[in-house]
């Protein structure tokens, strides 16, 4: 009923009223009402106005049928599990980890999105993509930071603008972020019960707070323009499938030289944590396992995504 308003809303330039919906509809004014605040929830500006009806300003939905609706995949987001709001879609996964493989969870807003190291991930309504990927891959757990690997690569191609991938998975346009990604997984007797695989974009935020300002951009700051995440939501589907399907068959052998010329880590000077101690040099390349190559005074290194940290040296990236 909810998409049948939604359609009379969207094919009328004008102000549509409470009553001509209902009779429309075959419903009562009450249940109009209910459903227009339920559309509102879902991210759609509805206004309304005393004796004229509701007015549709501007429908920015990541509601099921909105990503279904021309999804060109075979798995990766063929199932999906919408919320209002919720704490984390990466819990939400967890929870429902016995749905199929490739399952969507994505929500509007999360009161406790997790970030990495503990963090919190702001994820304000309505204007950005909160989403999950449950996978049910055949891979030892090792090799499970490659999967946040072509993720971030994938949302790389999806959103377009310039975006880059700060090593190993934060997706940048600039020196500023775009795009965060948490992969969390469930492992039994070394092997891959499921990986839940966490991505947060920042699409039409118009403004960060001082803090996160100096470090973090929208798609809508560095366009000018407002974005259809559901839109967004459906490349990035469709990236990581091919992604995905690829390196299930080849690993990275055959991903790794998009990665790494996509990757603004490459090239700089870089400080990381290794061995528990800071040492810094530059980063000369990504191995095929999709560790970092850096070239300290001392020797190259490597280092493997985990919990290590790297920082330009002037700067976030
Ligand atoms: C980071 O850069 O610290 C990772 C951020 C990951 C955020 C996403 S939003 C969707 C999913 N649900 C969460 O709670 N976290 C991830």
């Amino acid at each position: 009923m909810k998409d049948k308003i939604l359609k009379i809303l969207r094919d009328s330039d004008d102000y549509v009223s409470g009553e001509k919906i209902s009779d429309q509809l075959g419903i009562s004014r009450a249940a109009v009402w209910k459903h227009i605040r339920s559309l509102r929830a879902d991210g759609c500006e509805i206004i309304s106005a005393t004796n004229r009806g509701y007015l549709l300003k501007h429908a920015d939905l990541i509601t099921t049928e909105a990503i279904s609706d021309g999804l060109n995949t075979e798995f990766i987001g063929r199932n999906i599990f919408y919320f209002a709001e919720t704490d984390s879609t990466n819990n939400r996964a967890k929870a429902e980890h016995d749905a199929p493989d490739g399952s969507l969870f994505i929500a509007e807003t999360q009161n406790g999105g997790k970030g990495r190291r503990g963090r919190a991930w702001t994820s304000p309504k309505g204007t950005g993509i909160f989403m999950s990927l449950l996978l049910k891959p055949d891979i030892p757990p090792e090799e499970i930071s490659r999967i946040t690997l072509i993720a971030g690569l994938a949302v790389c191609r999806a959103v377009g603008n310039g975006a880059m991938i700060k090593w190993p998975n934060d997706v940048v346009i600039g020196s500023k972020k775009i795009c965060g990604i948490l992969t969390e997984l469930a492992a039994e007797d070394d092997m891959i019960s499921y990986v839940v695989c966490g991505i947060g974009v920042n699409v039409n935020t118009e403004k960060f707070d001082d803090e996160l300002a100096e470090r973090a951009t929208s798609l809508l700051i560095e366009t000018g323009r407002k974005q259809k995440r559901a839109e967004i939501v459906r490349k990035i589907l469709e990236e990581f499938e091919v992604l995905y399907k690829e390196f299930l068959q080849n690993r990275l052998d055959n991903i790794l030289p998009e990665y790494e010329k996509r990757c603004v880590t490459v090239g700089r000077e870089v400080s990381v944590v290794y061995r528990n101690k800071s040492v810094s040099g530059k980063a000369i390349g990504v191995t095929a396992d999709g560790a970092l190559i850096v070239d300290t005074p001392d020797d190259k290194i490597t280092v493997n995504s985990g919990e290590v940290s790297v920082r330009g040296i002037y700067g976030y990236i």
